[in-house]
């Protein structure tokens, strides 16, 4: 599949859930709005039609995000199902990381992050943004920074492709942690990627207050671990530019969403949220029911298939995020 821009789409971002056991600031505005209800959101097996159809059309890729995707009930089953599709080579999973080291059953050794292993997820991208019990409390809503730091370790005993840890820059917040917090993936080989807060939320967050872009978080690096020297043939699957910090040779990626004027160049993504909203693109407000097809028993994969294919032909040249872009939706609607 291919847009008009040239941009080869072949990445599905799937949300199943809205729910989330985290409360994040940029993520969920003040006012908690209620969940959606259980009707709304696609069963299992219409995620699965949708990931199907699209593996038919050029998908390979599939991350599978919420809210906190294992908050949903028998999300192991999805995995499992999930993992049989052909077509479908590699599935990642985004997770704030509180739930990794659970138990996979009652009373089993196994933990969510070997099953998750075992159903062929090869990547885990864990979202940490401060190490400070404090900082993180008052980021996430919530008192989980040494269950995130055992779900990241539940992963790496799991044996994963990647395990990469996303944090999202804030100024006066985690500004002062940048240096900790690339020791703390070196020391557990972690790939670390620094987030510009971006407006899919709500824009009270998005302040010069808060925003910290990534030209000034470079620049601290800098000043204690040398020149970052860019890696361009380095790429993951996403908009990540990658540097190399000289003595350690670490790896860091830097997700500049706001401030690189090239960011949507190389973008190769679709998402689909949980009550089955395909979306082309994060920063525009354009999305397009498909769950009425889905439920439709008129409409056969073909229809689904053309469906795609129309969604994709709408794709946008860019996202909307730096020419007043009010989101207007909940980013835990859409797949934090
Ligand atoms: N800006 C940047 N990143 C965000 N995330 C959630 N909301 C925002 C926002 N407003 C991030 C989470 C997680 C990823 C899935 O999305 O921190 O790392
Ligand atoms: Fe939950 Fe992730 Fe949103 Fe935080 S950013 S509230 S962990 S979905």
């Amino acid at each position: 599949m291919e847009d008009r821009y040239g941009h080869r789409i072949s990445y599905l971002r799937v949300s199943i859930t809205d729910r989330c056991n985290e409360r994040c600031r940029y993520c969920l505005p003040e006012e908690q709005q209620e969940w959606l209800p259980r009707e709304d959101v696609l069963t299992y097996e219409e995620i699965l039609r949708v990931i199907r159809v699209g593996a038919g059309l050029g998908i390979s890729k599939i991350r599978v995000t919420g809210g906190e995707p294992l908050t949903r009930r028998n999300v192991l089953w999805f995995f499992e199902q999930l993992g049989r599709i052909e077509g479908i080579e590699d599935i990642g999973i985004s997770t704030n990381g509180t739930l990794l080291a659970r138990p996979a059953n009652e009373g089993e050794s196994l933990t969510v992050a070997d099953q998750l292993r075992r159903c062929g997820v090869r990547t885990v991208n864990v979202s940490l943004d401060s190490l400070d019990r404090e900082l993180y409390t008052r980021t996430t809503g919530r008192d989980f920074l040494p269950k995130a730091i055992e779900g990241i370790d539940a992963a790496r005993a799991a044996g994963f492709d990647a395990i990469k840890m996303n944090s999202v820059l804030m100024r006066n917040q985690n500004e002062h942690e940048l240096w900790d917090l690339i020791d703390f993936a070196r020391e557990r080989d972690l790939l670390l990627r620094f987030i510009e807060l971006m407006p899919v939320s709500t824009t009270e967050m998005l302040t010069e207050e808060n925003f910290l872009p990534i030209g000034e978080a470079k620049k601290l690096i800098e000043f204690k671990y040398g020149k970052l020297e860019p890696l361009p043939d380095f790429r993951t699957n996403g908009p990540a530019s990658y540097y190399r910090l000289p003595e350690t040779g670490q790896k860091i990626g830097f997700i500049g969403a706001m401030t690189n004027l090239h960011f949507c160049e190389t973008c190769n993504k679709l998402r689909l949220t949980c009550e089955g909203k395909l979306r082309p693109c994060l920063g525009s407000h354009l999305e397009f029911d498909m769950r009425d097809v889905l439920r439709n028993p008129k409409m056969t994969d073909e229809d689904v298939a053309r469906f795609f294919l129309d969604v994709v032909d709408r794709k946008p040249e860019q996202h909307e995020f730096r020419d007043n872009y009010q989101p207007g939706r909940r980013m835990i609607a859409i797949g934090g």
